[in-house]
């Protein structure tokens, strides 16, 4: 696949998403000579800024989040290729008038360039530009268009389902990029090579080796100034039903026959399908939600989630989630499945463990505790790296034994590691689908979380706020886990 020209439209270029990772990851993509030939970025926003104004805020931006400096020489062949453009996003003179401005670069092209609309704003507004994209013709060309769709893709299966059906009126499936930010991460993506690039490790993948899989996305940050979308999202919505199940996927699948885009998806999707659905009546021994109170991380006291901004007073919204997984398939069959997240946690953390099955006898006979040592631990964030966990003999007269770590560290051997978003954009523009969602899978994804997304919004939590920020979350967490006589690596 090639690079081809391509005008980059983007909705909701004065957002949040567009200051922190979509302009550091076109301006990466840049200096490494990775953007196409010939790129406009038109960045659509609300207000009346002046280019110059906009530019400046962009270069200012990219001093903070961009990975790589920003000089005098590399910022004046960047800004060239930017272009801010007021537009109202449901009025459609507005779609008219960036239409006219398209086809005007489109002249200077010479050819008709493709075209990329990256749609970064709340999920309430797909469908109002979908519908107007469609009215006035901007995506006429099925072969050269593409639009990026951020997540939660809906807030619910039956939505996700109508979007679907909405933006199938204006694009064909294989134009729709739904991005899961998580899948273009290093150490995710890695997890296919590390399962599928050896033959050490795939025939311990099952049932029979393997006691339980946790994956842990912990994170320090609270809501920031996204509180008003937050309090509709929720860790569930926000966090479980995208990252972590896509993480899940990775774990659990079968070997793909070949890496081609359509191949992997059909094989995440089967992993979708078999996750046992959690009937209404379990919710609550499968599932846990919990809220943060005031506490202290690192040293520093910070406030509860019902005292940040745009958060309302008695909110019922959860920071925090935690679910026990059950797969129904010959690979997994009873190996729970325990994914957690939340905001305001001890610390940032992402992990997956894969906890193996303890000896069935020990000839050294230590402590219970020792016999289970054996772990595979995947860091993805910050840390990132891979840890084998076995058993070795202390070093002495006695024929003592202890655990130790094999660690594989991926700073080591690539150095500068790109950001997921300059992956994934990458991707885009070259029209790599693998690591993007498709329709079915979103909607398969809905269903899996469904039962509880509906008994947490029709019961309220008179327990909130149950966890202090900087801590590991809710007691209930644990419970859920040490029933099983498991714990939370
Ligand atoms: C986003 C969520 O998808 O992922 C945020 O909406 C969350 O709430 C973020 O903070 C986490 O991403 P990362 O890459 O910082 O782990």
């Amino acid at each position: 696949k090639t690079l081809q020209p391509t005008t980059i439209i983007i909705f909701g270029a004065t957002g949040d998403l567009a200051k922190r990772k979509l302009f550091p990851a076109f301006y990466n993509l840049y200096i490494d000579g990775r953007m196409p030939k010939g790129f406009n970025i038109v960045a659509l926003g609300r207000a009346d800024n002046t280019e110059e104004y906009f530019k400046t805020y962009i270069k200012e931006n990219l001093e903070s989040f961009s990975r790589k400096k920003v000089t005098a020489g590399d910022w004046a062949g960047f800004q060239a290729h930017i272009t801010y453009f007021q537009h109202q996003l449901d009025e459609e003179k507005s779609y008219q008038d960036l239409h006219e401005k398209l086809d005007k670069f489109d002249t200077v092209y010479g050819t008709r360039g493709n075209r990329l609309f990256y749609l970064s704003i709340g999920p309430n507004f797909v469908s109002t530009i979908s519908n107007h994209i469609k009215n006035t013709s901007l995506a006429s060309d099925p072969q050269k268009d593409r639009i990026i769709i951020e997540k939660p893709f809906g807030h619910n299966k039956q939505s996700a389902i109508e979007l679907n059906s909405l933006l199938a009126e204006t694009f064909e499936e294989e134009q729709i990029y739904r991005i899961d930010h998580y899948l273009g991460k290093e150490t995710v993506q890695n997890i296919l090579a590390f399962r599928f690039g050896n033959s050490i490790f795939e025939p311990l993948w099952d049932r029979h080796h393997i006691e339980s899989v946790q994956i842990t996305v912990a994170e320090e940050v609270g809501v920031e100034t996204r509180g008003s979308f937050y309090e509709q999202t929720g860790a569930l919505r926000d966090m479980i039903q995208n990252h972590l199940l896509q993480i899940l996927c990775m774990v659990a699948m079968e070997p793909p026959a070949s890496l081609e885009s359509g191949e992997i998806r059909d094989r995440k999707v089967d992993v979708l399908k078999a996750i046992r659905r959690i009937s209404p009546e379990t919710v609550d021994q499968y599932a846990v939600r919990g809220q943060y109170g005031k506490g202290t991380i690192n040293g520093v006291k910070v406030k509860g989630y019902r005292q940040e901004d745009g958060i309302a007073e008695n909110s019922n919204t959860e920071t925090f989630a935690a679910v026990n997984f059950y797969l129904d398939n010959e690979r997994w069959q009873d190996v729970p499945f325990y994914v957690r997240t939340g905001k305001k946690m001890k610390e940032k953390h992402s992990y997956i463990t894969i906890q193996f099955k303890p000896l069935p006898h020990s000839t050294f006979s230590e402590s219970s505790q020792l016999l289970s040592a054996n772990k595979l631990i995947i860091n993805i964030q910050p840390l990132m790296d891979i840890r084998l966990q076995f058993m070795t003999k202390m070093p002495g007269l006695s024929l003592d034994l202890k655990p130790v770590e094999m660690i594989f560290d991926y700073f080591a051997c690539q150095e500068n590691t790109p950001e997921a978003y300059e992956t994934l954009l990458l991707d885009a523009l070259l029209g790599d689908l693998t690591l993007f969602m498709r329709s079915d899978q979103v909607e398969e994804a809905w269903d899996v979380v469904k039962t509880i997304q509906e008994a947490w919004e029709n019961s309220k939590d008179s327990s909130f706020p149950n966890y202090d920020a900087g801590s590991w979350g809710p007691e209930d967490s644990f419970t859920m886990v040490e029933r099983q006589g498991h714990t939370w690596a």
